[in-house]
């Protein structure tokens, strides 16, 4: 029997204690396990941003030590492209499918044609929505919402006028970090201590599109702003710059997200306040291997469910962690994830 027959009964039984057994049916006895080598398809929606440069690195490296393959195609921020990638990557033959969707709202198609080949899908960090997918590997994005909000009221003593800059409407992942931020901000603003003067959604989480959003809470609020919400590094970025051009960087607490090395050397210089930082070695690590283990038909657990509007999709989600100029080195340099020297 071919491990793609093998592999044709996805079975999903909920267990109280320990979450979600995904089981591919392929295990027993009658279904000999894949005797080439495992390839794994890692289709990227972008490079542009540090962050899944390292994903894809330390994905590349699990693989390798579990002796699969991989087969990566990035889709340069383009989504029809990367619907094409996920054509592509099907065609190839691989086992399953690792997708971080650059437009998770517009992929349903492609993941309808690897369900017909047979081939799991596992959304990595973004969740596609409204169709079969086998599994979600994310971080805690509701808890990244909350503690950058829950930061930056506490670093401005509880009130404070504030912009807030978030992750574009197409990304589900971003509609959580809003929805974490909203859960600790909606009673500040219902008092009245927190007022949001100005808000808008970057696009594509581009730094550019923060900037523009900053100068222009700047250009209808004036200078008396308390603090910049910015949803990730990126965004931080931008926002940082349009403060930067009005004197104001240092005086205006910023979030952010991902702990990018420019992130966490402006937060020595002081120009932003926190990150949150996502350990994505963790992140990627579970990915191959739950990708390995789909593949070769051996039983995975997720712990959690999180509906993508079409089923309750089993998932994992990871730790993060709050960071500022108090804990930086205890954290991401401690952890290797930046070198001291880098920040210094
Ligand atoms: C990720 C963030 C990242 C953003 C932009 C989100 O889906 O969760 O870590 O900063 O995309 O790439």
């Amino acid at each position: 029997m071919s491990v793609r027959t093998s592999l044709t009964c996805l079975s999903l039984v909920l267990s109280v204690a320990i979450g979600w057994t995904i089981s591919r049916s392929g295990t027993d006895a009658d279904s000999p396990a894949k005797e080439s080598r495992i390839v794994l398809g890692l289709s990227l929606g972008t490079l542009q941003q540090e962050r899944w440069i390292r994903d894809q690195e330390q994905f590349r490296k699990r693989a390798a030590e579990l002796g699969a393959d991989v087969l990566v195609q990035s889709g340069n921020s383009d989504g029809q492209k990367q619907i094409q990638d996920i054509e592509s990557l099907i065609t190839r033959g691989v086992d399953v499918l690792v997708i971080v969707a650059f437009n998770p709202a517009a992929l349903q198609k492609a993941v309808e044609l690897a369900q017909k080949a047979n081939v799991p899908v596992i959304c990595y960090d973004r969740m596609i929505i409204d169709c079969d997918v086998d599994l979600y590997i994310s971080f805690d994005n509701i808890r990244v919402g909350k503690l950058q909000a829950s930061a930056l009221v506490e670093g401005l003593g509880g009130r404070g006028r504030i912009v807030r800059v978030h992750g574009p409407k197409t990304d589900h992942t971003a509609q959580l970090f809003k929805q974490g931020q909203d859960q600790v901000l909606a009673p500040l603003i219902k008092s009245g201590a927190i007022e949001v003067v100005h808000e808008d959604y970057a696009e594509s989480y581009r730094p550019e599109a923060a900037k523009r959003i900053v100068n222009a809470a700047i250009t209808a609020q004036g200078r008396d702003l308390d603090a910049i919400l910015a949803v990730n590094d990126g965004t931080a970025g931008g926002a940082v710059q349009a403060l930067l051009d009005e004197g104001l960087a240092g005086e205006v607490y910023v979030t952010g997200q991902d702990a990018d090395l420019a992130a966490c050397q402006r937060i020595m210089r002081g120009s932003q306040t926190m990150t949150v930082y996502k350990p994505l070695p963790v992140l990627a690590i579970a990915a191959a291997d739950a990708a390995f283990k789909l593949a070769s038909g051996q039983p995975l657990i997720a712990p959690h469910a999180v509906s993508n509007g079409y089923k309750e999709v089993p998932s994992i989600l990871e730790e993060v962690i709050a960071v500022n100029r108090d804990n930086l080195f205890e954290t991401v340099v401690q952890d290797g994830f930046h070198r001291e020297e880098d920040l210094r």
